[in-house]
């Protein structure tokens, strides 16, 4: 068995840094294993337009740690109001990579998010012709929809409709945590790609009840049956060139998940290359990590690779790993995977 594997070096295609003290807290589990991560942009209040996100990429810049080589990327937070002029301005001076949808109340910070995307479709259009990725969240928030489903019947109602109105669209699917958003990136062969978090991979919906509620594995999307953890997965490791790294690292403060409505995030950027490569090695599939984490991504946004690279080691006892991480506003707990780990980034 590989003992020692060297990659180019990751980037993370969606993360959550946040601002202010937790931001200062959180960048370094970033900055010490990735290159890039594609910074999501729902603050309070959210990064809007071409100023905040150059005001917010600012912020982050000051706050790395000193001597680390990293490149932040940005993207907007669509709302109804968004002016198209604006988003084609920020694309065009290489101050956002990507423009987020956020169905109004679908996850944390989304309640200025899009209540119809016909309401947004001029921006959308503009974005097709320009060549600018959209992400998306993809869970209809109709409450009367059970929880499990939303992603299922967002691909179908929203997901779909949207793609076929807005042709040359290019789209990545966040976050996907089902075996129906795998089939249908698998099924269209054009501007269509998913990222999946560290997460989804390690866990089903039972681990968040496993002896007790575990508010630390909450997110959203909730994760979903074991049959569709199998299907991301079978997708991760496939090196199919449409899915890759999206760590969804969403730091909440202990006391914001451990209460009577925790929120939805799982913090695992400081781990998520030791989780990354369990997973892989189970699937035997550690010659396929390279391609999930640091190639398909950088291919599908037009950048290259890294120049740089990571080496994981592999060790016979478990490794262990920071349990929280500090910040002046509160402890975070770091993502706390169901089985040992035996790779670490040397
Ligand atoms: C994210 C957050 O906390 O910002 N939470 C989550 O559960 N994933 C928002 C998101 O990406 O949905
Ligand atoms: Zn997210």
């Amino acid at each position: 068995m590989a003992s020692e594997l060297t990659i180019r070096k990751p980037d993370d295609w969606h993360v959550h840094f946040r601002d202010g003290a937790v931001m200062r807290a959180v960048l370094s589990g970033t900055t010490e294993h990735f290159a890039r991560a594609l910074v999501m942009p729902n603050l309070v209040p959210p990064v809007v337009t071409m100023n905040d996100a150059v005001a917010y990429r600012e912020r982050i810049v000051a706050s790395l740690p000193d001597g680390s080589d990293f490149t932040p990327m940005m993207t907007l937070y669509l709302t109804e109001a968004t002016d198209a002029d604006d988003v084609e301005r920020a694309y065009k001076s290489g101050a956002i990579t990507a423009v987020k949808l956020y169905p109004a109340g679908a996850t944390t910070n989304s309640d200025s998010g899009v209540t119809d995307v016909a309401r947004v479709a001029p921006v959308l259009e503009r974005m097709a012709e320009i060549g600018l990725p959209l992400c998306v969240h993809g869970e209809v928030t109709d409450p009367s929809i059970d929880i499990f489903d939303r992603e299922a019947i967002f691909i179908e109602t929203v997901l779909d409709p949207m793609r076929q109105r807005t042709p040359g669209l290019r789209v990545i699917m966040e976050h996907v945590t089902t075996e129906d958003g795998v089939r249908y990136v698998q099924s269209h062969s054009e501007n269509l790609a998913a990222t999946i978090t560290t997460h989804h991979l390690m866990i089903n919906r039972n681990h968040l009840f496993q002896g007790g509620i575990r508010p630390h594995f909450f997110c959203l999307p909730i994760a979903k049956r074991e049959h569709h953890r199998l299907a991301l997965r079978a997708a991760a490791v496939s090196g199919d060139g449409r899915f890759f790294l999206g760590t969804d690292s969403a730091p909440h403060v202990d006391g914001a998940k451990e209460s009577a409505c925790g929120c939805a995030g799982v913090y695992n950027s400081p781990n998520t290359m030791s989780c990354l490569a369990q997973v892989f090695e189970e699937e035997g599939a550690l010659d396929k990590l390279e391609a999930f984490a640091s190639l398909n991504g950088a291919a599908y946004y037009g950048v290259a690779p890294s120049d740089e690279t990571i080496t994981l080691k592999r060790q016979d006892d478990s490794v262990s790993y920071q349990a929280k991480v500090k910040t002046e506003d509160g402890d975070i707990t770091v993502f706390d995977p169901p089985c040992d780990l035996h790779w670490s980034v040397v």
